[in-house]
């Protein structure tokens, strides 16, 4: 059925209406996407996260998903600044985040995240013990940090099923762990980071998925059914962008497939740049893909709203406001199911409000200076 306005332009009737996502009921489908923020000393999230979040929930963003959440190991993080998942006084701060956020009629879910053998780009800040990966490798050739033993492996999961327990215990609507960019559960999933003989790795992408399977089922165990499980993924790694995993639809399939089984309830499919087909001869994205492969609600991510990927922005690349049509169009077909809005949210605390109300031209562009307060 179409949404189109009587101009013909498509509306954003369809991007605001109430969803239910793995049994939980979303007020809408626009989602903030997961940002490192780097505000938070000694791993604490502090009122000034709280409030940065709150003020996104009571402008319309109908699920938050928070910036990436290190799980509890020694080096899990390479940023000071980063948020902690573990420990006392990081969880009483997320504590504070979620009831800023329900306060508001939000809902929220943390990210949880390892960066395996991938160091920040910036600074020279390094964590208490070597990084860890499956290989020490952080790409073909590139060594960095150890690599995991067994016993390591083991202890990865399990901290990632605390993960999720603590998420459920504090309040938390949902879970989604980190499996996109070049990360921890990317390395596994990698031939050009997994070069593991042992069964965490394997010539298939299918055998490669164990490690992000048997986090998912520790998270799965620790929560118990009708707690929404999310993991992100991506082709692209950042410190290989052309890299792939999957170079045709039963290739995603083996990929996915294996996820779903371990319970997973949505895939949230990271790309730079929505519109582009995943692969040749059809223009479905990879969300789109993602949920014809599976049938899991899934969820789209990439310059949305916005004329410029990521990428270049860090790199100090403007980006202007830009229109929604094509996303709208493609939700409208029911291609994916949830909308993550990353930097033009940053720049616009209300831009969920604003493109609800077809406020379009108060909408502020996105350059990397926003980034220097958490507003
Ligand atoms: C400042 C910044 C921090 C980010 N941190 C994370 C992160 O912690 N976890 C993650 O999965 N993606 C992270 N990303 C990627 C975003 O979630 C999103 O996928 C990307 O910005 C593309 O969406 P956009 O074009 O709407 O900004 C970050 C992006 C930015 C700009």
């Amino acid at each position: 059925m179409s949404n189109g306005s009587s101009n013909g332009k498509p509306s954003t009737a369809r991007l605001f209406e109430p969803v239910d996502i793995a049994g939980l009921r979303l007020a809408n489908r626009v989602v903030m996407a997961p940002m490192t923020r780097s505000f938070c000393r000694d791993g604490v999230p502090g009122p000034d996260v709280a409030a940065y979040y709150r003020r996104r929930a009571e402008q319309d963003v109908g699920l938050i998903i928070t910036e990436g959440t290190v799980v509890e190991r020694p080096s899990a993080g390479n940023d000071p600044g980063v948020p902690w998942f573990h420990g006392e006084a990081a969880l009483a701060g997320w504590a504070r985040v979620v009831e800023s956020v329900h306060a508001v009629g939000g809902r929220i879910w943390p990210q949880l995240w390892h960066v395996g053998a991938l160091r920040s780009g910036s600074g020279s800040w390094r964590p208490p013990q070597p990084f860890e990966s499956p290989s020490g490798v952080s790409r073909p050739g590139k060594e960095s940090g150890v690599a995991m033993t067994e016993a390591d492996i083991e202890a990865t999961i399990a901290a990632f099923g605390r993960g999720g327990a603590d998420a459920k215990r504090l309040g938390f609507d949902g879970v989604e762990l980190h499996g996109a960019h070049g990360y921890l559960i990317d390395q596994f999933f990698w031939d050009g980071t997994n070069q593991r003989a042992d069964r965490f790795g394997g010539a298939t992408l299918a055998d490669r998925t164990r490690f992000a399977c048997e986090a998912i089922r520790a998270v799965r165990s620790a929560t118990g059914p009708g707690f929404p499980i999310c993991i992100r993924l991506s082709q692209w790694k950042q410190q290989h962008f052309p890299a792939r995993l999957a170079n045709t639809p039963q290739e995603m399939a083996q990929w996915l497939e294996p996820l779903v089984d371990a319970g997973v309830d949505v895939l949230h499919c990271s790309t730079r740049r929505f519109w582009e087909p995943e692969f040749e001869g059809s223009d479905l994205n990879f969300a789109g893909w993602a949920k014809k492969l599976t049938g899991l609600p899934t969820i789209t991510v990439g310059s949305v709203g916005l004329t410029g990927e990521f990428v270049a922005s860090f790199g100090g690349e403007k980006s202007e406001p830009a229109s929604l049509d094509e996303l709208l169009r493609r939700l409208d077909r029911e291609e994916f199911d949830l909308v993550a809005v990353g930097r033009a949210l940053i720049a616009n605390p209300d831009w969920a409000r604003k493109v609800r109300e077809g406020r379009f031209a108060e909408l502020d562009a996105y350059d990397r200076s926003v980034l220097a307060e958490l507003a």
